[in-house]
């Protein structure tokens, strides 16, 4: 039988975080593994986007972003980070965050040419990397503040080197990079002609005064730098499927031609209610934080109490959990088990490492889930120590 698939295509694996979702609807487990909200978004921002569906607002909108999504976007980035942009030559709305990282390194980067990538890293960097023919390099995020090793990092730069991506806050260990960390990442940038792409999706949701320092405000790196964010997070709406790349001229050129050609456009409504979002109050932002930080003060210590060692996030809505004293060998098993037995979906923190064995004991949780979700959750772990037999091993 000829074998019709590319070759890229056989180099990465479907997303192991919507397989467990997938999983987890079939057990009637919950789902704290692929981080969305269960709870309404603000009313708005739904009543926007009826609105803008009425006043049928439902042909394609501009390639590049509805002009008041890219105005009302250019306002609240100058009114959060200080930075300045310009909408008409600055600004690329795709169909979310996914498809700008996709699109910003299919526009940046050579074949062959090496994308330095943190690690434990999102699961889409690799695959993004694979599409564009790039070599991914690897510099290791250290348990328990996840710091980096400076030495490392400034050995991963070298004359092959394209881009770096930075993800702070963190997916999925709940970092958050700060200035001096981002000053050593800036250096290595300028001396290596490095373009940064920033992921900073969960630049909103922030935990015990940690603050968010955006890459591309620091000095000479505003023309180097790609910041990428969104509306799924900041605003519950990851269906929606509305991010943003924010970037110098030359490079915004390449990744609107790049995206024009994937997806043509992102919503047009949800466009326009989004441009509603990204003007909503001050007051909004903190309650979106304090929210997230009684989620995380209901799960992390039900995971404790069950068991689970974590490493509390200071950013983002995840917490990386060490499960060494379950007794199983596999984060995949422990996984499986835990979902189908116990009622919970987690991922399997194989997932996040380029070298599976280094998450083999590790697991995501995601707390982005309404108290009674949360109550049930803890409840469920509760009862599972008991279920694992003590000193249980795989086969046994
Ligand atoms: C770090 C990070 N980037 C991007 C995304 C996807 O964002 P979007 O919904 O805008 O595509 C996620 C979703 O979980 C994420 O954790």
């Amino acid at each position: 039988m000829a074998n019709h698939v590319s070759e890229r295509s056989t180099r990465f694996t479907e997303s192991v975080i919507r397989e467990m979702t997938r999983l987890c609807q079939r057990h009637g487990g919950v789902n704290l593994a692929q981080g969305f909200p269960d709870f309404p978004a603000p009313a708005p921002l739904k009543e926007a986007a009826i609105r803008a569906i009425e006043a049928d607002i439902n042909q394609y909108a501009i390639t590049w972003g509805a002009k008041p999504f890219r105005d009302a976007l250019v306002a609240k980035t100058a009114r959060f980070t200080g930075q300045a942009y310009d909408p008409e030559t600055e600004v690329t709305v795709c169909c979310g965050s996914t498809e700008c990282m996709v699109a910003t390194l299919l526009a940046l980067v050579n074949p062959g040419e090496e994308v330095i990538v943190f690690e434990p890293f999102y699961e889409n960097y690799g695959p993004d990397a694979i599409l564009c023919g790039a070599t991914p390099r690897f510099v290791r995020l250290r348990e328990p503040d996840w710091s980096f090793d400076p030495a490392e990092l400034a050995a991963a730069f070298g004359n092959r080197t394209k881009a770096i991506v930075i993800n702070t806050p963190n997916n999925p260990t709940g970092k958050v990079f700060t200035r001096e960390e981002l000053l050593q990442i800036a250096a290595l940038c300028a001396k290596w002609n490095v373009v940064a792409v920033t992921d900073e999706i969960y630049e909103h949701i922030l935990y015990d005064g940690a603050q968010h320092v955006t890459l591309a405000g620091l000095e000479g790196m505003r023309e180097r730098t790609v910041t990428i964010s969104g509306v799924s997070k900041t605003y519950g709406v990851t269906g929606w499927r509305i991010g943003y790349c924010l970037g110098p001229t030359d490079i915004t050129g390449a990744i609107r031609k790049v995206h024009d050609f994937l997806t043509v456009g992102a919503p047009a409504p949800l466009q326009e209610a989004a441009a509603v979002a990204l003007s909503l109050p001050d007051s909004y932002y903190m309650e979106l934080a304090e929210g997230y930080a009684r989620r995380r003060d209901m799960l992390v210590p039900a995971l404790e109490a069950a068991g689970f060692k974590t490493f509390a996030p200071r950013g983002a809505y995840y917490v990386m959990t060490d499960i060494s004293s379950f007794g199983f060998e596999s984060d995949v098993t422990f996984a499986r088990h835990l979902v189908e037995e116990g009622g919970v979906a987690a991922v399997p923190g194989s997932s996040f490492y380029a070298d599976p064995a280094s998450g083999r004991q590790r697991l995501r949780f995601h707390f982005a889930r309404r108290r009674e979700t949360l109550e049930k959750a803890a409840e469920r772990l509760s009862r599972l120590k008991a279920r694992v037999p003590a000193g249980r091993t795989e086969g046994n």
